[in-house]
């Protein structure tokens, strides 16, 4: 059964869903974005037949069957829920949505209607990521005891809408902590948080933005306790000086030792020049599975739940940090 895909939004993770399509034989029929010349182009690109600026149209066209969203955060909720309503299966990026009340709203129309809901959770269909899963779940590392991951940009961060906190509903955190908060639950079997606590800071920033602090959180330290006792600090970060290794990654503390995602990559020895850390096969293997699972009914392995939960876990980090006040 061909799955046909109209793609919402024309930048960056715009283009490796289209090349994620293009990897598994799932057509891409239409694209919209909110300048019709970069949309065109972006088809051009591609090989899409259609494309232009009205979203609401594209959801509803009779020959798109899955929505794939990849536009500011502030959008994920208004379009995931009108492609629903349209009837078109969603796999939306991640934060699946600002704030945990709309994510949960997208979840429970996805499930009344009996559509497939997946969000952009891709670290689950990494290859070194599942096999530190699978060694986890195996017993070779013991009973785990404590988790460090993190989500950073050093020496770099975005601009744009990514700190228009209207249409990014927060910083770093939303943006590449909730990668790690994420993997980390991915690695542990899906625990559920049971407390969560964190603080965050404005300091890091763009260089010439001298004295300046940023209008969203630009590092953070989360610290979530789970329903099967393993504790895990998280850390999130845009602009930080410098990293231990690639931009995500966790470290295992177990009873039998000792584990990471990519421990061949440490600060002082950094991954070749050639290395690509958000590279093409994952954002397949997610598009794969949200295809296959459009046109089988089962539920995909980067699921609604999954979205729900890295959501809530980054709302109850903001509540905290704020009851600290800065
Ligand atoms: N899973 C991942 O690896 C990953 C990586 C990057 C981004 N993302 C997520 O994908 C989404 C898009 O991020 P991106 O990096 O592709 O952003 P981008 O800025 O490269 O592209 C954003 C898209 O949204 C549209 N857009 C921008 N501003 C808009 C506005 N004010 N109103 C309407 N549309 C607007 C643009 O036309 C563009 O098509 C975000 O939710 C982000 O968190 C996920």
């Amino acid at each position: 059964m061909t799955i046909r895909i109209g793609l919402l939004g024309y930048g960056f993770i715009a283009d490796l869903h289209a090349r994620a399509a293009a990897a598994v034989g799932a057509p891409v029929v239409a694209v919209a974005g909110h300048h019709g010349g970069r949309a065109r182009e972006f088809a051009g690109r591609h090989g899409i037949a259609r494309s232009g600026e009205d979203w609401e149209e594209l959801v509803a066209a009779p020959d798109v069957d899955a929505v794939v969203i990849g536009t500011p955060n502030s959008l994920h909720h208004p379009q995931a829920m009108a492609a629903l309503a349209a009837g078109k299966h969603v796999l939306v990026d991640k934060p699946m949505a600002i704030g945990v009340a709309r994510a949960g709203e997208m979840r429970d129309a996805a499930a009344a209607a009996g559509l497939v809901l997946a969000t952009g959770h891709m670290w689950r269909y990494r290859d070194e990521v599942v096999a530190l899963r699978d060694r986890i779940a195996a017993g070779e590392l013991g009973r785990v005891v404590r988790t460090r991951g993190y989500g950073i940009h050093a020496g770099w961060g975005p601009s744009g809408w990514f700190t228009d906190p209207a249409l990014s509903g927060g910083g770093a955190l939303i943006d590449m902590g909730i990668h790690a908060i994420d993997t980390v639950r991915f690695l542990l079997g899906d625990p559920w948080a049971v407390r969560v606590r964190a603080s965050m800071g404005h300091e890091f920033s763009a260089p010439g933005a001298a004295g300046a602090t940023s209008s969203v959180d630009t590092d953070a330290v989360v610290l979530i306790d789970w329903d099967n006792g393993v504790r895990s600090v998280v850390e999130s970060g845009w602009w930080q000086p410098v990293l231990d290794g690639v931009e995500a990654e966790t470290d295992v503390y177990a009873t039998g030792g000792h584990a990471r995602i990519w421990p061949a990559f440490t600060a002082d020895r950094p991954p070749p020049p050639d290395y690509e850390h958000c590279s093409l096969p994952m954002y397949a293997a997610q598009m794969a599975d949200f295809v296959a699972c459009c046109a089988s009914g089962a539920v995909p392995r980067s699921s609604a739940e999954v979205g729900v939960e890295a959501v809530r876990i980054v709302d109850a980090a903001v509540a905290s940090a704020q009851e600290v006040g800065r």
